[in-house]
């Protein structure tokens, strides 16, 4: 029999690994210092869909500050270029010239896909761009910019859960879960 601690998403097992109550405590941690050390600053909150969607919702309501937030998607489409996927950033309505933005993601594995996000969100000309990251895998890390909040580091395993997905399942489990 399937404990209530493992469940069964498409083909694969997955085991409880970070329970609601941990979960909120980072989230609460990472807003407390937001809102003491952005106080000053124009800040636009920038969530990344699909999988910050849980994240950015928890942690807005605990921030303080008088301040927005949007949400944008990254799309990969074969391009033309000889690199061959390119991915666009989509969504992005808000004037963000001279603001903080401060892009909320649900985890950091390799870095890669974050660091696409931020090369193209230059462009836009905010003043400065800060990361908040849920989750994050510092095995995985690959690249060298600068994480500003990290809510819990992960070991190099597959998680479900919290927003995150396999295969488009899991998103809504409000506890996160590792394969077995
Ligand atoms: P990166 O480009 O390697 O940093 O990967 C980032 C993206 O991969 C995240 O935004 C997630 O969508 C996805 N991802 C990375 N690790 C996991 C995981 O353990 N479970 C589910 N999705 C993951
Ligand atoms: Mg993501």
């Amino acid at each position: 029999m399937i404990s209530m601690s493992q469940i069964k998403i498409l083909d694969k097992e997955f085991r409880i690994s970070i329970p609601k109550a941990q979960i909120h405590d980072a989230v609460t941690k990472m807003a407390d210092k937001m809102n003491t050390e952005l106080a000053e600053k124009d800040v636009i909150f920038m969530g990344i869909l699909n999988g910050s969607f849980m994240f950015a919702s928890d942690l807005f309501k605990l921030i303080k500050l008088n301040c927005c937030i949007t949400f944008v998607k990254v799309a990969s489409y074969h391009g033309t270029s000889s690199s061959g996927v390119v991915k666009s950033l989509i969504g992005i309505n808000e004037n963000i010239k001279g603001k903080t933005v401060v892009i909320l993601e649900d985890i950091i594995d390799t870095g890669g896909t974050l660091e696409n996000i931020i090369s193209q969100l230059k462009g836009y000309e905010p003043s400065e761009i800060m990361i908040a990251t849920f989750l994050f895998k510092p095995e995985a890390f690959k690249k060298s910019y600068k994480i500003d909040y990290i809510g819990i580091e992960i070991p190099n395993d597959f998680i479900v859960g919290y927003g995150l997905d396999y295969d488009g399942y899991g998103r809504n489990l409000p506890e996160i879960y590792t394969l077995i």
